[in-house]
């Protein structure tokens, strides 16, 4: 058997091209959506996601406000970047690329982004709000999981869910979401203290790879007709190739034989997390025009 692929370049595209029509109408009233895009540093994985994101939101016909500060940048200079767009009406929402440099306290950058600007939904208040089943933005990597599950009628309520990985962006989020009424799956989550990790994963209705590192899932780990979710993006150094390197998931692709669903990486999760962000600077830009 092998597994039906989860298109996230196609899903991602469908809800972009409805963010672009968005986008217009808002336009109409006035209002350009914008996102402001921080990258501090000069990692080139960080620095190429920030610009699939830039060129999503030109081609969404939204406007990125793109700033690019040294790796030199103190804690202070940029809590008070951050502190300028807030106070700025025609940013609507504020992205601070992750991770930043070391001497910079993520947890206060996190904290200091306005919350109805808090698109990534990384502010201790949106992210209370989001556990509380309150209104407010939904992360983007674990909302666009959902989202690819919902596509292709995955069957999520009553499925036992295991993810791999307590991320602050991804695992702990997803875990949260998972087990709302809405969802209604049952969610184990696995990490760095597991004890035996291919114990657990065998026993997914749904598998969730979210740890960064390289082919961790093999097929013996996954149980015939599992849907199979990778959230890993990591480069592998191969000197045969121009770039120097490959990118590769948290899971080897020999488990496309065994899994039921299967997201490809690249062209899986990792567009989908773009939509997502785009769809939540639309409902940032629109509640500033009050509707
Ligand atoms: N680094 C990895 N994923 C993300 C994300 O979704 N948002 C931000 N800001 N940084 C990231």
């Amino acid at each position: 058997m092998s597994a039906v692929l989860l298109d996230g370049k196609a899903l991602g595209l469908k809800i972009r091209q409805s963010v672009k029509e968005r986008a217009a109408a808002l336009k109409q009233k006035g209002i350009t959506p914008c996102l402001a895009v921080v990258l501090v540093g000069d990692d080139p994985a960080s620095l190429s996601y920030v610009k699939s994101k830039e060129k999503a939101l030109a081609e969404a016909g939204m406007e990125s406000r793109d700033i690019r500060l040294p790796q030199s940048t103190s804690e202070q200079q940029l809590l008070s970047i951050i502190s300028e767009l807030n106070k700025d009406d025609k940013v609507h929402g504020i992205l601070v690329q992750s991770p930043v440099p070391k001497h910079i306290n993520e947890e206060k950058i996190n904290a200091a982004v306005a919350p109805q600007k808090d698109v990534d939904c990384f502010h201790p208040d949106s992210v209370g709000n989001m556990v509380l089943g309150r209104p407010g933005f939904l992360p983007c990597t674990p909302h666009g999981v959902l989202m690819l599950l919902r596509e292709y009628n995955v069957l999520v309520a009553g499925s036992h869910v295991v993810i791999v990985g307590r991320s602050n962006i991804v695992g702990k989020p997803l875990a949260n979401l998972l087990i709302r009424r809405e969802y209604n799956a049952t969610v184990t989550l696995c990490h760095t203290g597991t004890k035996d990790l291919k114990y657990h994963t065998l026993q997914a209705d749904i598998l969730i790879a979210a740890v960064g590192s390289a082919d961790l899932i093999k097929p013996d780990m996954v149980k015939e007709g599992a849907a199979v979710i990778d959230v890993g993006i990591n480069r592998v150094n191969d000197s045969s190739l121009p770039k120097g390197y490959r990118v590769c998931g948290d899971v080897d692709s020999a488990v496309i034989q065994k899994a039921g669903f299967f997201t490809p990486v690249p062209g899986g999760v990792g567009p989908m997390t773009i939509a997502m962000l785009l769809q939540n600077v639309i409902e940032a830009a629109l509640a500033t025009a009050g509707k």
